[in-house]
């Protein structure tokens, strides 16, 4: 195959129905590192017009069969990928027997070996790496796995659905046969093989079944897999009680894998995590790991339902899944703590990375139209943008619309694969609402702008607000439409207390909404709880916004109230070429602050946080790089020396409590942290933070007190560094914390501390969480060295890329991302950038991962 048809990018307009379905599959795996064979047995009928085409790459064919006979060459072509059956009749069987090196699947996808482990990843399309098939998410079979190893050296072997068997055969070897009564694709079949702990535990559904929860991680961790396990429980009994979603196998389980792409895969009844979204205990797990072991187990838990049951169509409705199950899991994390730090943790990701995609080369909907490697739309679009997307639905048409709208779509289409229309018109039939605009956010780009002016005339004591919207062109389309949009707002009366809180419905580019009987001129609170994922230009004084950030009804609202106040003074230092002046009003509100924290304190932390970098940067066209990393620097510095006496003050006012994952402990490092951020750039400095490293009784405040001490680049930061390695050179977990750390390091030390890094016994460039440990942290969370003038941080950036495609393209793309905004930045800059792009575009033999994405940013 010629290098131009495996560049062809698949079009969602051409999609067509599978000319066979598969309603059977049953598939033998002999277990070798190096050789293994894979007999694969398909009952098939044709389906439609067409020619029988199977998927499937890097495959090793040893025999075909049909119906029983023999296949010889004639009988069927072979390509590169794909394998054509030249006369297969209307249905019959067909017995595939292909041959895989496991060992060898550094990509980790489709079958690899691992640390002793075999593993399979099968989405997207990774099953084609196993046996050749119609690799697609509409064709949904029956799959019978039967997996043959020596037990002694692999004592689990796992598959999807129920254990119908285990025999020892007469080689000595064993064999255990799965059967997975679902119908499903390819895409969620899997198969683990290895030795482990296993921790087990029962839960009984609202309707009484009996489900055993096993949960398989390395040998002498499961005294680290207790919060999993819990946090699972929590999300089966609360997918019962929200949306009345109940378990439908007799077993669930969890394998933990160090080697990983993602997070974790949902596959039927047998999900693959990343070890990294299990494995927790209070000495090595900070509080933000435990949020997110919750979240993603719930997450993978909620696509039994949403992405299972009812699955995608084709992989341009992947947001039909992605989108729902990430708004089900915020939904769920919400409940499970305070529900505004999650809104603002939610926000931040779309102001920042989202916003960033919108405005680079990749943009795309969150229904892509056009993709080259599948694996490149596994985006924060797609996933966050689409879990917006839901969030409007569920905020246009009430809870209870939403519920019932959900309800119809699961009872509709249980057992298919559909599209993200048939889910919107769900929603539509469920609750009689006309969603045809709504659909726009499914095929429209880019980030809505919204403007707004209010007029309020005292005599007829009517409120008169105008709103006008627009969506700037991306890279992807010119034409943009208005979108229909919840607004939701908040009238602040000058008598405390008072207000009045509104849903407007945008729908047009320029629409007025008048409120009448409206006394006095209010203080209005624009997109409380950030109701559409839009950017919002509004007037106000920055004293205005201090107003709402001390007394809007919404948390969010607050928070975003003090972030726009200080991008508003940002921006103004930005244009005046100045570094900014702490105005006086500010600093008695955060006295105010630290003085009397808010009943929610969770809230008080994040109030006192300034705007990160990656946020600011994507209220610029041009981003002014150093501008705002001094602006941020002198900020920090000016308010840690206005307020050193409230910050200590505060800082000693909560006594430590012994460590403990839960709301009130979470909110509680939080306020302390925070403060020590500041304190650290006193002259008290290095006695906070070595006492607040050496006092912690958990992760969470080491890693505080280790980030303080880097970012006022303390001279303690170093031997603080060094304790911490040798105190966890035998937690590979807590080393990648480390491996992160060392990769922000502010200063130019940081490149021999890099390649230091990659000469470390526990760095491997197969492993991805070591590789984006270390490369994943340099270029996301050290603007400072990553974006140096003189270029040296991108091309470090690049080089990694180039070594690390052959070995892992999926990993390589996504490290790639931040070199493809190069248009974003100053002239020297951008220059660098263009020049390293070019370079990559240049060489030969680029996975479509790289080359998609490389070719995009390219003009
Ligand atoms: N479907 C997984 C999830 O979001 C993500 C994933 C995609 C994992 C592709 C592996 C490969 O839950
Ligand atoms: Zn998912």
């Amino acid at each position: 195959m010629t290098a131009a048809t495996i560049r062809q990018p698949k079009r969602l307009a051409d999609y067509q129905p599978p000319s066979f379905l598969v309603s059977k599959t049953d598939l033998s795996f002999e277990l070798d590192p190096t050789a293994t064979r894979v007999s694969a047995t398909l009952t098939f009928q044709r389906n439609g017009a067409g020619i029988m085409i199977l998927d499937g790459q890097q495959l090793k064919l040893i025999s075909l069969r049909l119906n029983g006979q023999m296949l010889t060459d004639k009988d069927y072509r072979l390509t590169e990928d794909s394998l054509e059956i030249v006369k297969p009749g209307n249905s019959g069987v067909l017995e595939i027997v292909t041959e895989l090196n496991p060992d060898q699947n550094s990509a980790l996808e489709g079958l690899y070996l691992a640390e002793g482990v075999y593993c399979t990843q099968c989405e997207a399309e990774g099953f084609r790496r196993i046996t050749y098939y119609p690799d697609r998410p509409d064709v949904l079979a029956v799959f019978t796995t039967t997996i043959i190893a020596d037990s002694s050296q692999l004592p689990f072997l796992l598959s999807n659905g129920n254990k119908v068997s285990e025999t020892l055969l007469s080689d000595g070897r064993t064999a255990v046969k799965w059967h997975d009564p679902f119908p499903k694709p390819a895409y969620l079949f899997a198969l683990v093989a290895g030795d482990f702990d296993c921790l087990t535990d029962a839960y009984v559904t609202a309707s009484g079944r009996q489900v055993s929860l096993e949960f398989y991680v390395q040998k002498g961790a499961l005294s680290r897999s207790h919060f999993a396990m819990a946090a699972l429980k929590r999300a089966m009994h609360w997918d019962e009680q929200r949306f009345g979603l109940e378990y439908d196998l007799d077993r669930y389980m969890v394998v933990a894998v160090d080697f990983f792409n993602m997070g974790a895969m949902e596959n039927k009844g047998l999900n693959v995590f990343n070890s990294k979204y299990v494995l927790a205990d209070d000495s090595s797990a900070t509080d933000q790991d435990y949020f997110n072991i919750e979240s993603i187990i719930g997450h993978e838990y909620f696509h039994n339902w949403t992405g299972n049951r009812v699955t995608c169509r084709d992989w341009f409705q992947l947001s039909l899944k992605e989108g729902l199950t990430v708004f089900r899991d915020q939904e769920f994390s919400a409940d499970m703590g305070s529900a505004t730090l999650n809104r603002i943790e939610a926000v931040k990701l779309i102001r920042t990375a989202q916003f960033a995609e919108d405005a680079s080369p990749m943009a795309h909907p969150i229904r892509p139209e056009q993709v080259l490697e599948m694996n490149n739309f596994y985006t924060v679009t797609v996933y966050d943008k689409g879990a917006e997307v839901i969030r409007m639905l569920q905020t246009i048409l009430g809870k209870t619309g939403f519920n019932a709208g959900l309800k119809c779509y699961l009872d509709r289409h249980d057992g298919q694969a559909v599209t993200c229309d048939d889910f919107v018109q769900a929603m539509q039939d469920a609750t009689g609402q006309d969603l045809t605009q709504f659909r726009r956010w499914y095929s429209q780009s880019g980030t809505p702008e919204v403007k707004v002016q209010e007029h309020y005339d005292a005599t007829s004591a009517r409120l008169t607000l105008k709103l006008h919207q627009h969506t700037p062109v991306t890279a992807d389309q010119t034409i943009k439409q208005p979108l229909l949009m919840p607004m939701r707002i908040e009238l602040l009366f000058s008598n405390a207390g008072s207000s009045m809180r509104q849903l407007l419905l945008l729908s047009n580019e320029e629409q007025e909404f008048q409120f009448d009987g409206i006394h006095e001129q209010p203080l209005i609170v624009w997109l409380e709880d950030f109701s559409a994922p839009v950017k919002l230009s509004t007037h106000y004084q920055p004293e205005q916004l201090l107003l709402i950030a001390g007394r809007a009804t919404n948390g969010f609202a607050r928070w975003d109230a003090m972030q726009q106040y200080w991008s508003l003074l940002i921006s103004k230092a930005v244009t005046g070429g100045l570094l900014p002046q702490l105005p006086a009003e500010l600093v008695s509100l955060f006295k105010q602050l630290l003085q009397q924290p808010l009943a929610d304190i969770a809230l008080t932390a994040e109030l006192l946080a300034l705007p990160d970098f990656d946020t600011l940067a994507e209220q610029y066209t041009e981003i002014p790089v150093d501008a705002l990393l001094s602006c941020l620097a002198h900020l920090t510095q000016q308010l840690a020396e206005a307020l050193a006496i409230e910050l200590t003050a505060c800082y000693q006012r909560f006594d430590s409590i012994a460590y403990h994952y839960n709301e009130q402990g979470v909110a509680l490092r939080a306020l302390k942290g925070r403060c020590l951020h500041y304190l650290a750039f006193t002259n008290e400095g290095e006695h906070w933070v070595n006492q607040h490293y050496r006092q912690a009784d958990n992760m969470t405040d080491q890693l505080t007190a280790l980030k303080a001490a880097q970012y006022a680049e303390l001279a303690t930061s170093n031997s603080l560094l060094e304790d911490f390695a040798k105190r966890y050179q035998h937690n590979v977990q807590v080393m990648d914390k480390y491996f992160s750390l060392v990769a922000t390091t502010p200063n130019d030390a940081v490149f021999t501390h890099l390649d230091r890094l990659t000469q470390h016994s526990l760095f491997s460039w197969k492993n991805p969480n070591r590789v984006r440990a270390v490369f994943g942290a340099f270029s996301q969370r050290n603007a400072k060295q990553f974006h140096r003038a003189d270029g040296r941080g991108y091309q470090l950036l690049a080089q990694i890329v180039t070594k690390l495609d052959p070995i892992n393209p999926q990993l390589a793309a996504r490290l790639l991302t931040p070199l493809l905004s190069w248009q974003r930045y100053d002239q020297q800059r951008q220059h660098l950038l263009a020049g390293l792009l070019k370079a990559l575009a240049a060489q030969a033999s680029l996975s479509n991962d790289v080359f998609e994405k490389v070719s995009k940013s390219l003009p």
